[in-house]
């Protein structure tokens, strides 16, 4: 090891090319083999380096801070950052970063693939096709929802949302309504064809319900039973937020006793587990958390993540800090 360099820990595989430009700033300490560290070997792996990269699935909080005195900044390869513990972070004088603006248009192209597949029920179809079923014709074989014209409703009206909101209004001809924490200025919402609504009318009015929502104790749940039961039975829901923002119990039960159309999910409670009452349910679509994975925008979000580690670690400034006050 140069001591003179920074060190940097990488905790999963990423491609070669980040590794090698990293390389050029850095010690680094990489996963090419893609192990999954159990957390105390994380830890330890973590102590004496200034910086790491992560992906969205590792834990820091105070236990980690504590044990590795020397970290100033952790890089998250991700837009959302409920791994990280902000305000603990921030306590300790450690720079968190996340991965913004990059994933925006690649994620809202998820979203409505979920959603077309949900509504005109595309993958159902296809076990259908595979399993030998498709003897006839008939008028009710695998009728679906429409979704040029219909309402779409967009819960969290961030980037991503209103990206989503471009697509059905501009592209699909839908009737776009949103509800956020704060209504968008109203130049904002001109431009991407949305009308605010309450929570309540989200939910009574979609046809389409998006959710794209940050994860947190107040978003916890906030599709639940008493959500679901508000919703059209004709509906479908699609998640490309963070699983927990759904009750999947929930939302798998109300699919089972068709009170919902169906559902589109790339994210999950507990992932990479599913919940076993959804893996039973054929009316909804289930992608395992893809909503970023395409070679530029995946290559993107791990540049950014390097240019925070860069910016920080060598006398700049990164570039999407998010707790920037560390920085003094
Ligand atoms: C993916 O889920 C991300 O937060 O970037």
């Amino acid at each position: 090891m140069n001591p003179a360099r920074p060190h940097v820990l990488v905790s999963r595989a990423i491609f070669p090319e980040i590794i090698d430009r990293l390389a050029q700033h850095f010690d680094v300490e990489a996963n090419q083999a893609d192990e999954l560290w159990p957390r105390d070997e994380f830890i330890r792996r973590l102590q004496g380096k200034q910086g790491v990269f992560t992906t969205g699935g590792e834990r820091i909080d105070a236990d980690v801070l504590k044990a590795c005195p020397g970290l100033k900044i952790c890089a998250n390869m991700a837009v959302g950052y409920n791994n990280f513990d902000v305000p603990a972070m921030t306590a300790a004088g450690v720079l968190a970063t996340n991965a913004p603006g990059v994933l925006t248009e690649t994620t809202a192209d998820m979203g409505f693939a979920l959603l077309m597949a949900a509504a005109r029920r595309v993958t159902e179809s296809e076990h259908f096709l595979r399993a030998g079923k498709w003897d006839r014709w008939a008028y009710d074989m695998m009728i679906g929802q429409d979704v040029f014209g219909s309402t779409l409703g967009i819960l969290g009206m961030g980037r991503i949302g209103q990206a989503v909101a471009r697509r059905g209004a501009l592209g699909f001809g839908m009737n776009v309504i949103y509800h956020n924490r704060s209504r968008l200025p109203e130049a904002e919402e001109a431009a991407v064809k949305a009308r605010y609504v309450g929570k309540e009318e989200l939910l009574q009015t979609a046809d389409h319900l998006v959710l794209v929502v940050p994860y947190s104790a107040e978003s916890h749940h906030s599709i639940g039973a008493a959500e679901l039961a508000l919703m059209k039975p004709t509906a479908t829901l699609v998640n490309i937020a963070r699983g927990g923002i759904v009750d999947d119990v929930a939302l798998a039960k109300a699919l089972r006793e068709r009170r919902l159309a169906a559902a589109g999910l790339d994210v999950f409670e507990g992932e990479p587990r599913v919940h076993p009452d959804l893996l039973a349910c054929s009316n909804v679509v289930l992608t395992p958390h893809i909503g970023s994975a395409t070679v530029p925008t995946r290559k993107a979000m791990a540049n950014l993540a390097v240019d925070n580690l860069i910016g920080y670690l060598t006398g700049g400034k990164p570039v999407t800090p998010l707790n920037p006050e560390v920085m003094g």
